[in-house]
C-alpha cells in the first residue's frame, strides 16, 4: 500500500500526488487528521475524501481497543489516492515537525486521544501523557512549521456534574469528574494559550456522546445492541435514569467539517449535541424495539468518574456553523446496529 508510511524521525517519505492533487481546485485542502483511524476520525477522513481534499491520516493504532478494528476502519480511504496513511505518534515532535515540513497542510484536525472515562480512573497517567503532553508537542511543532489552523475534539464531559442544563460554552468547567475530563479541559486550556500567545487560530468542539458504525467498543450504543444479538446479559450502571444526549456520527462529522471550512472566529468552542437527551432505560428500550428482542440486564452500582446526565445547548453552533444534527435516534439505531450485525458475521456469529 503505497499511501501508508511509518512516522519516525529518521526518515519521512513524501507523498506520491496523484495528478489531481498537484493541481487542486481552488477549494480544495490540504488536511492533517491526528486519530484519523479511530471511530470518528475515520468517518471525516471519508466525507473529507468524499468533498475532493487531500488528507493525511496520522495514527498510532493505540490498542486500548483493537487495532485490527482501525485498520478496517481505513479500507476504503486507503483507496482514493488523495489519502495518506502515516503510521505513529502525534506526540512525536521530531517526526511531526518532519511530517510538517515536508508537506504544506491548510488545518489540522486534532482527534488523537486516548479516550474512556473509566481506565482514566486506573491509569489517569497515560492520559496525562497521550491528551495534553502529546498535545504540547504537536502545538510546538505547529508554531514552529505550521499551519497554525487547528479544530480539535474535546468532550461534553469537562461539563461534569456542576453545570447547568443545558450546557453552554460559557460554563467554566471547573470541576471534570474524571482524568479523561480533566486531560481534555486541560487541553483545551493548553489551545487558548496557543492561541493567545502564539495567534493559533482554534476552534474547540465538545462532542457529545457519539454513536454510529464503527463506534468504540467500550461505548453504549454498539456494545449493548452486540449483546442483545448475542444474547449475553449487559451491564446497566445506577437506576437507568443517567442521561446522554447521543449524536450520530454523521452529524459529528458535518460539525467537524462545517469548522474546518467556515473557521467563523479566530477562537471559538462548540458543542456538537443531538439536541435530545435520552435516559439510560430509555436507550435500552429503544434498542430492544429496534431489534426485536428484550434485552437480558444486569444491575450495577453508576461508576465513579461517569456524569448524571449530558445536555447540549447547541445554539451557538447553529449560528456560526449552521450545524443542525439531522439523525433522529430510531434512525440511528437502525444504521448501528446494521453495522454491528455486519460485525458480527465477521466474526463469524450467526446474526
Ligand atoms: N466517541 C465519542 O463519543 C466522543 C465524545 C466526545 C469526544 N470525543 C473525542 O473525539 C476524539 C475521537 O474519539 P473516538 O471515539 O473516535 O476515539 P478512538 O479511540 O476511536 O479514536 C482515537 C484515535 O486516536 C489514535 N491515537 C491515540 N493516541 C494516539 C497518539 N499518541 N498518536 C496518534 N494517534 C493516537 C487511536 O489509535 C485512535 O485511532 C477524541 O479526541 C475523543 O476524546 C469522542
Amino acid at each position: 500500500m503505497d499511501g501508508v508510511h511509518t512516522l519516525n524521525s529518521a526518515a519521512f517519505v513524501r507523498l506520491e500526488l496523484d495528478s489531481a492533487s498537484k493541481s487542486p481546485t481552488i477549494s480544495a485542502m490540504n488536511v492533517l487528521v491526528t486519530g484519523g483511524a479511530g471511530f470518528i476520525g475515520s468517518h471525516v477522513c471519508e466525507q473529507l475524501l468524499l468533498e475532493g481534499h487531500r488528507v493525511t491520516a496520522l495514527d498510532n493504532f493505540d490498542p486500548y481497543y483493537p487495532p485490527e478494528r482501525k485498520r478496517r476502519n481505513i479500507e476504503t480511504a486507503l483507496q482514493s489516492r488523495n489519502y495518506r496513511l502515516v503510521e505513529g505518534d502525534y506526540g512525536d515532535r521530531l517526526a511531526v515537525s518532519k511530517l510538517l515540513q515536508a508537506d504544506r497542510f491548510d488545518a489540522v484536525l486534532h482527534l488523537a486521544a486516548q479516550a474512556g472515562v473509566r481506565l482514566s480512573i486506573r491509569d489517569p497517567l497515560k492520559y496525562e501523557r497521550v491528551n495534553v503532553g502529546s498535545l504540547v508537542a504537536l502545538l510546538e511543532a505547529l508554531r514552529e512549521f505550521g499551519p497554525q489552523r487547528i479544530v480539535a475534539a474535546s468532550t461534553s464531559s469537562v461539563y461534569g456534574n456542576t453545570t447547568p442544563v443545558p450546557f453552554r460554552e460559557d460554563a467554566p468547567c471547573l470541576q471534570p469528574l474524571s482524568p479523561y475530563a480533566a486531560t481534555k479541559r486541560a487541553a483545551e486550556i493548553f489551545l487558548g494559550t496557543y492561541a493567545q500567545l502564539h495567534g493559533f487560530k482554534v476552534i474547540i468542539l465538545r462532542p457529545f456522546t457519539v454513536y454510529g458504525p464503527r463506534q468504540r467498543p467500550d461505548m453504549a450504543i454498539a456494545s449493548f445492541a452486540r449483546k442483545i444479538l448475542l444474547n449475553e446479559p449487559l451491564t446497566l450502571y445506577g437506576d437507568g435514569s443517567s442521561a446522554r444526549d447521543y449524536t450520530f456520527v454523521s452529524d459529528i462529522v458535518a460539525g467537524m467539517l462545517a469548522a474546518v471550512f467556515k473557521f467563523p472566529v479566530e477562537f471559538g468552542v462548540y458543542n456538537l449535541g443531538g439536541n435530545t437527551p435520552v435516559s439510560l432505560k430509555e436507550l435500552v428500550a429503544a434498542l430492544e424495539r429496534a431489534i426485536g428482542k428484550k434485552a437480558r440486564v444486569a444491575a450495577a452500582p453508576m461508576q465513579a468518574g461517569d456524569v448524571e446526565r449530558t445536555c447540549a445547548d447547541i445554539s451557538k453552533a447553529r449560528q456560526d456553523l449552521g450545524y443542525v444534527p439531522a439523525v433522529g435516534l430510531t434512525e440511528g439505531l437502525e444504521k448501528t446496529i446494521n453495522w454491528v450485525k455486519g460485525e458480527l458475521r465477521h466474526e463469524g456469529h450467526a446474526a
